[in-house]
């Protein structure tokens, strides 16, 4: 698949998300942050936004559920049209049920970890997911430093994966910008969230082509 960018909608201006998503035609993917103010202390959207971005574009949504009670409440992201589903693995007791059920609706289905929590319990999951979520800030907010010391987690998931050779995804969300992403890269991630770096850029575009590109030179798998 290559290397992929998808940019966060978490920091811009919510009365006119469809002319913010206009704005990055070279997206792969738009990553729409989901937050109920339990799992993160922050509230954002529900399944019905889901389906208002997908009037909206063309572009497959990648939603990642900050969200308590994953088991009961993430379907419902798929059913809404969400292309991609992560769920994480703190709020969910049954994570194979659940990313079957993902599955099922026909999205892919991803599984988060945060910065704490290690992969090497869930190495049997990987065949069962399409992408892993390796978070490298706190999640809960966009804009914070990136956390050098989840590199190594990458590294030992990207290992994990070719262990088990599986085609899952390995994506990176938090703080990632052009002085991060070649260590992500290098890392073994293949699917980039970019959210500050993105919008606050003066060219948003030319900022997810930039990213992919210093991505793809610094990618080991390419
Ligand atoms: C944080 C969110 C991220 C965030 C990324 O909890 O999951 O997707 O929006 O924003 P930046 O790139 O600014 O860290
Ligand atoms: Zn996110």
């Amino acid at each position: 698949m290559g290397i992929q960018i998808t940019p966060s909608i978490l920091n811009t201006d919510f009365s006119r998300l469809g002319e913010e998503i206009a704005r990055i035609p070279s997206a792969d993917w738009i990553h729409v942050d989901v937050m109920d103010n339990h799992f993160v202390p922050n509230l954002t959207f529900g399944p019905s936004m889901i389906e208002a971005l997908n009037r909206a574009t063309e572009t497959p949504l990648d939603a990642h559920l900050m969200i308590e009670d994953a088991d009961r409440n993430a379907p419902a992201y798929a059913e809404a049209g969400a292309d991609s589903v992560t769920f994480h693995i703190e709020a969910t007791k049954a994570p194979i049920r659940l990313a079957r059920e993902i599955r099922l609706q026909g999205a892919r289905a991803s599984m988060a970890l945060k910065p704490a929590t290690p992969i090497e319990p869930y190495e049997d999951l990987l065949p069962e997911l399409d992408m892993l979520l390796i978070m490298t800030v706190e999640p809960g907010f966009g804009g914070q430093k990136f956390l050098d010391l989840c590199l190594p987690k990458i590294r030992r998931a990207r290992a994990l994966m070719e262990k088990h050779g599986v085609e899952t995804w390995l994506q990176v969300d938090g703080g990632v910008s052009l002085e991060t992403i070649e260590r992500c890269a290098e890392a073994g991630a293949d699917v980039f969230v970019a959210g500050s770096a993105v919008y606050s850029a003066s060219d948003p575009d030319a900022m997810v082509r930039q990213l992919k590109v210093t991505a793809e030179m610094a990618s080991p798998l390419l």
